[in-house]
């Protein structure tokens, strides 16, 4: 409960950039590892985590990684880092990065990519961005896994008319051909609130 309250009150700071009044659950949590899961022959791991909240992912994240493998996690509230460097301080494969993923440029690529960012809130043009962020930094073949509120993009588009209609329909045309290039896996998840899908895309090897 304490933690719901905590996530609420990091919605209502920023509701544009956290896009959900609740942390995602321990299902899609699960479902986001997935693939990481499956690594066997790749290692040591190249992992990075965008928007991790207050880290219940970057938990269940944690649990998949041995020996050399590496978690970058990129979180852009500041409470949420100090929270999330709190937990991580002495485990040896995390490092967290308190910025923008945009303003995140590192010199290596990665094996898995997880992000919770969502996308549904955003504009069209910082979502082309992440995109573009994205595909720079994932090595060849990597896997991008990642959350939609699906729900609440119908929702939104219910109810919104000229401008706002069109910019969603451009954002949606835009994920929907990035998706049919590289999807391999779609879950549709409904014990979360709200429902979400999860998303498991494969970059050119
Ligand atoms: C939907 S919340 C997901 C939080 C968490 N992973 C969970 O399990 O619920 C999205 C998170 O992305 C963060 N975020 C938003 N824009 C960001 C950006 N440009 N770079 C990095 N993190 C960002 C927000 O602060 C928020 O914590």
């Amino acid at each position: 409960m304490r933690q719901q309250i905590q996530f609420l009150k990091h919605f209502l700071r920023n509701p544009n950039k956290v896009g959900a009044i609740t942390a995602l659950n321990e299902q899609v949590g699960e479902a986001l590892v997935k693939y990481i899961r499956q690594a066997k022959t790749i290692r040591p791991l190249k992992v990075l985590e965008v928007g991790a909240g207050y880290g219940n992912i970057s938990k269940i994240i944690v649990k998949e990684l041995k020996g050399q493998d590496t978690l970058d996690i990129v979180e852009v509230d500041k409470k949420c880092c100090e929270h999330v460097e709190n937990i991580f301080h002495d485990n040896k494969h995390v490092n967290i990065h308190c910025k923008s993923i945009l303003k995140w440029s590192p010199n290596y690529q990665y094996d898995f990519i997880i992000s919770t960012l969502p996308f549904n809130s955003y504009a069209i043009e910082f979502v082309q961005s992440v995109i573009e962020r994205y595909e720079n930094i994932c090595a060849k073949g990597a896997i991008l896994s990642y959350v939609e509120y699906s729900g609440l993009m119908r929702i939104r588009n219910t109810f919104s008319q000229g401008e706002k209609k069109s910019m969603i329909k451009i954002r949606k045309e835009f994920l929907d051909s990035f998706k049919d290039k590289f999807l391999i896996e779609k879950k549709r998840i409904i014990n979360n609130i709200p429902p979400c899908n999860v998303y498991h895309l494969k970059m050119p090897s």
